[in-house]
């Protein structure tokens, strides 16, 4: 199955999906859909869950209806054998969540168009590039990642999937001046859901209860999702997903990063983030 990325307007993808470009360039957007953006790794699946709950008014059950690949279609999504993202998408009633993991500047103009809302999660590279990198272990789709020191070449010149992380967060960032775009960072997500929450519910203009945001919280805490085979990719063939060579939902915190760089590599991968985030107010809580 592993395959050599090929590239899309300069962006390093997985070659069915540049295969199924030209249907996700003329996708329809509907007004009403909500686009869910994320460099990958980033906190996608969590955030998924969290708002299919609130679509689901906090209803438990509602949200085991299908795996969340299947209740979040992923917008440029294409393989053989299986509905495209398109296809998945045209089938899905609306209010449609949609998921895509696009720089800013490939995202199809309907979205801008049609106005959709937009929330984007970013995580520290550090933490990005190591899930990343056991990703790309248990994701057959995936070149073989090589060495960690070799991976982390690889990401800081952004010859992995979906390119520069740098590029990623940044371009999105700059987004952000249209106020439908609400950015998020995996770290606030884990040091005070609750208020993030409340972030999310405030963008969508939702008026939600208490006790269901408690259980919005408890359904997507780590531990319920890691057990949750609606929410972790276990329905995913093994041919595909190897979750014993590492699990989707692996750690799920900050700083794992910590436990896999060298004294030298993170010298070297901190001087190139200062490098590539001159001249930008986004920063990013690394500890
Ligand atoms: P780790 O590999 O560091 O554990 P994505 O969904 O964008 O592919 O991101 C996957 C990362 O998000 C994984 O990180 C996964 O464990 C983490 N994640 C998924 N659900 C989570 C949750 N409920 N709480 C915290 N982290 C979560």
């Amino acid at each position: 199955l592993r395959e050599e990325l090929g590239s899309l307007h300069g962006i390093p993808l997985y070659k069915s999906f540049i295969e199924g470009w030209p249907q996700v360039e003329a996708f329809q957007a509907r007004p009403d859909d909500l686009l869910i953006a994320t460099y990958p790794k980033s906190g996608t699946t969590w955030l998924s869950e969290i708002l299919d709950m609130i679509y689901q008014d906090g209803d438990v059950e509602k949200c085991r209806r299908d795996a969340i690949y299947n209740r979040v279609p992923f917008l440029e999504m294409k393989a053989p054998g299986v509905l495209s993202g398109v296809d998945l998408l045209e089938k899905t009633p609306s209010p449609r969540l949609v998921k895509t993991h696009l720089p800013v500047q490939l995202l199809p103009t309907s979205f801008q168009d049609k106005d959709c809302k937009v929330i984007y999660v970013a995580r520290n590279p550090k933490d990005v590039v190591i899930s990343y990198y056991y990703f790309y272990q248990m994701a057959k789709m995936h070149p073989d990642p090589g060495t960690l020191d070799e991976f982390l070449e690889s990401f800081m010149a952004g010859k992995v999937a979906y390119g520069s992380w740098y590029e990623h967060v940044r371009g999105w960032w700059e987004k952000k001046q249209e106020k439908k775009l609400l950015y998020l960072f995996y770290e606030d997500m884990k040091k005070d859901p609750h208020r993030e929450v409340q972030k999310i519910l405030r963008f969508l203009g939702k008026d939600v209860a208490e006790g269901t945001v408690a259980r919005i919280l408890h359904h997507t805490s780590f531990q319920e999702m890691k057990k949750n085979p609606a929410a972790n990719y276990e329905t995913m063939p093994t041919a595909l997903m190897d979750h014993n060579l590492s699990p989707f939902l692996r750690k799920g915190i900050s700083g794992d990063w910590k436990n896999h760089f060298t004294v030298a590599q993170n010298e070297r991968f901190d001087q190139h983030y200062w490098e590539h985030m001159a001249g930008s107010d986004l920063c990013f809580q690394m500890e």
